[in-house]
């Protein structure tokens, strides 16, 4: 079900949670304060119950309650990047409300989205939203309402249009409290590069740990259809009718590594094209869920080399979640 961006307010208003556009991804939105709300969330996404969920702010001055202290380095890439596709972790007071949403942690991740919807959303109401993903665990983010409506309509989450969004991969996870370093503990479209750009002094590491960051543990995966990883040279032995992802910049080495019988029979699905990154991460996760649409039993990709920029690696990590290696 579709709704008004007002009927979405009332609706978290009363503990309910709703599905919210934002740049990066679709939230599935409640009252980062209100356990019930927070349970709701764990239960609809059938989430672990110890991996925690991001809170959204609509600007830094909102942030100061709920946390310690916003230490100088964070700030300054608050002020440089947010609202926008990045999430800082920050210690929290004890007692906190914010207790529920993140687990029971010291920390929590604060984000400010950069969406029309979603920021009136947060003014309007005043408090926090804890908003993870708006997929069931495991399956696909979501990056139009169409694919939330298709994973989620039938739990009845409502959701509200806000288009597609506009980056398409999750926000960048940043930890960087301790003075000197930045750590990078979730690709995405700010990277290593634009980071040393504010900070040209501060040493940049990539840490994901489970340990520190729990969603770093789990799979994700298109639902239906396994994707395997293959290598040109396998390309013959997949048989007619085969599904076979790529971006544009594989087609002739496809073409010269399988013969011309079967390069006709190959179903060649594309993901866009290397040399348009922004769109490539734009339409990502939107093309593989129509992979299931398809309805094939199973699909391939050579895994394309996306580069060094920081939406290549990011879509680099998410592939590598995505990918069917056994089974
Ligand atoms: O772009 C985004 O960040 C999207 C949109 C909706 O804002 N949200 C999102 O949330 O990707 P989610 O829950 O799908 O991913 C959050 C990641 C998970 O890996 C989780 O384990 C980690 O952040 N996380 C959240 N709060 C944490 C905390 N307090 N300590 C450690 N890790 C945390
Ligand atoms: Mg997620």
């Amino acid at each position: 079900m579709r709704i008004s961006v007002e009927q979405a307010i009332d609706l978290i208003r009363t503990g309910e949670v709703v599905a919210l556009p934002t740049e990066t991804v679709y939230g599935l939105a409640g009252d980062a304060t209100n356990p019930n709300a927070v349970a709701r969330i764990f239960e609809v996404k059938r989430r672990p119950a110890d991996n925690p969920l991001i809170c959204h702010f609509p600007d830094v001055a909102s942030i100061y309650p709920y946390v310690m202290s916003i230490p100088k380095q964070t700030l300054r890439l608050m002020e440089t990047f947010s609202p926008g596709p990045i999430s800082f972790m920050l210690d929290l007071p004890e007692n906190s409300p914010l207790f529920f949403a993140t687990c029971g942690r010291s920390q929590v991740i604060v984000r400010m989205p950069k969406h029309e919807v979603f920021l009136k959303v947060l003014k309007e109401l005043g408090v926090p939203l804890a908003a993870p993903s708006a997929n069931t665990s495991g399956r696909l983010s979501p990056t139009n309402a169409e694919m939330v409506e298709l994973d989620l309509g039938c739990v009845g989450i409502a959701v509200v249009d806000g288009g597609s969004c506009s980056v398409g991969v999750e926000s960048t996870i940043v930890d960087a409290r301790t003075e000197g370093t930045i750590t990078i503990l979730r690709l995405g479209a700010i990277g290593r590069q634009e980071l040393q750009r504010v900070l040209p002094e501060v040493e940049v590491h990539y840490g994901a740990t489970p340990a520190v960051v729990p969603g770093s543990r789990y799979r994700h995966y298109a639902p239906a259809t396994p994707l395997y990883p293959i290598t040109e040279h396998s390309l013959t032995t997949l048989s007619p009718g085969s599904v076979l992802l790529l971006v544009d910049e594989q087609r002739e080495q496809i073409y010269q590594n399988c013969s011309a019988e079967q390069a006709v029979t190959l179903r060649l699905v594309s993901l866009g094209r290397l040399s348009d990154m922004e769109e490539l991460a734009r339409s990502f996760y939107r093309r593989l869920f129509e992979l299931d649409r398809l309805g094939v039993s199973a699909a391939y990709i050579i895994p394309p080399d996306f580069g060094h920029s920081a939406l290549g690696k990011a879509l680099q990590d998410r592939l590598q979640r995505i990918l069917t290696t056994h089974g």
